[in-house]
């Protein structure tokens, strides 16, 4: 780290004699701050070379999430190695339906639900499923790390949003047409609402049981959501991620993030999330304009530029911060996950482009 940056992080940390006062949090309430906080979706997994190292050891991506102790190890190991703003618990957004009965295995391919929803019956079995008792592991996880964490780094929790965890449940896996969801949710949609209405009671309690272990903001992925018209997305979804941003409001601020979703931005922000994650498909500056001041907003590099090099890396991201410069409730973030081919190298670049110690 240069030693501008160190003193900048010096000063930050005398500055966080209360935990409200960390940098993200401030911008999270559209507060003033002397930099726009950093951190990147996915900032622990396969690109850092310590995360292979431990995955190799547990024997599977399932047994490090559920290992509280593993799990902290390598949602820190991104803090030590470049102090992001923010330490997001290393875990999966599918746990709640295994909490609820489902089976779940992940592989190289990614995620698998051997027995997807398909009927009402199917998703009337499901039990309601309990993250304090199911989800214990999350708990410890998330206590060691607060307790590993320096001063000035805020922690984040996180959940799916009800709609992208119903397309894991009825696809049984990622999908790219959505079929299967897509039937029942046209053919059957008293079906579709009864699970869009239990995934949102067991993700609130999820989210809740989090910050009551030291998650001090959450993240509400809606990977799928763009994958909706507006019309169909103001039908079936948002009424579900609306009940789960009301449930936190006043008590732990919250970030809502959907994939390719420009055509849903104003719902979004009309929900009065305390921020909006961009995505990288979208302008920045543009999506300032269109908030209005309603929420603060997070992005959005594209992580396929974390791919080139960090001279490019530090080009892309200053322009990007020049193009909102002087905006309130700026997080700086890539606009989806860092992909495994990512160089360790340009994740410094862009984090130290933030924190001012790159030219
Ligand atoms: O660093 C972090 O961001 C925290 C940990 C985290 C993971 N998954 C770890 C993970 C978070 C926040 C998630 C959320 C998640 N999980 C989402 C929403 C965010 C998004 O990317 O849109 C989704 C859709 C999932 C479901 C999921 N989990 C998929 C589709 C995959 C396979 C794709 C992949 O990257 O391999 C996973 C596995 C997964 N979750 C990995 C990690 C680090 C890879 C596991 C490994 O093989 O080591």
């Amino acid at each position: 780290m240069s030693p501008k940056s160190t003193a900048a992080s010096q000063v930050h940390a005398a500055s966080a004699s209360t935990g409200t006062d960390k940098l993200l949090l401030r911008a999270l309430r559209r507060e003033p701050t002397e930099r726009a906080p950093v951190w990147l979706m996915r900032q622990a997994g396969r690109y850092l070379p310590e995360y292979r190292a431990v995955r190799a050891q547990a024997g599977g991506f399932l047994a490090m999430v559920q290992d509280a102790e593993l799990a902290a190890e390598v949602t820190l190991q991104p803090i030590r190695r470049f102090h992001m703003d923010a330490a997001i618990l290393f875990s999966d957004i599918l746990l709640p339906l295994q909490a609820m009965g489902m089976e779940l295995r992940f592989d190289e391919s990614g995620p698998s639900l051997p027995k997807p929803l398909r009927t009402r019956a199917d998703v009337l079995a499901l039990r309601p499923g309990d993250p304090a008792a199911d989800l214990a592991y999350v708990g410890r996880a998330l206590e060691l790390v607060k307790a590993g964490l320096p001063r000035d780094v805020a922690l984040l929790g996180f959940a799916g949003a009800p709609f992208t965890l119903a397309s894991y449940a009825i696809e049984g896996g990622t999908s790219k047409s959505f079929l299967e969801l897509k039937k029942l949710m046209y053919r059957d949609p008293a079906t579709f609402e009864t699970l869009l209405a239990r995934l949102a009671d067991v993700v609130t309690r999820h989210l809740l049981f989090q910050a009551e272990h030291g998650a001090e903001a959450l993240v509400l992925f809606d990977t799928w959501a763009g994958t909706l018209t507006r019309e169909d997305y103001r039908r079936y979804a948002a009424p579900h991620t609306a009940r789960v941003v009301r449930a936190l409001q006043g008590r732990v601020p919250l970030v809502l993030f959907a994939g390719q979703a420009e055509h849903l931005f104003e719902d979004q922000c009309a929900f009065e999330p305390s921020a909006v994650a961009v995505d990288h498909r979208s302008d920045l500056a543009v999506a300032f304009e269109r908030a209005r001041g309603r929420c603060a907003l997070q992005g959005n590099l594209d992580p396929g530029v974390l791919l080139s090099t960090p001279e490019e890396v530090t080009r892309r991201t200053q322009a990007l911060l020049d193009s909102v410069r002087g905006r309130r409730g700026h997080v700086l973030n890539v606009g989806h996950g860092v992909l495994p081919a990512t160089d360790p190298e340009c994740v410094a670049a862009f984090v130290e482009c933030a924190r001012g110690s790159r030219p």
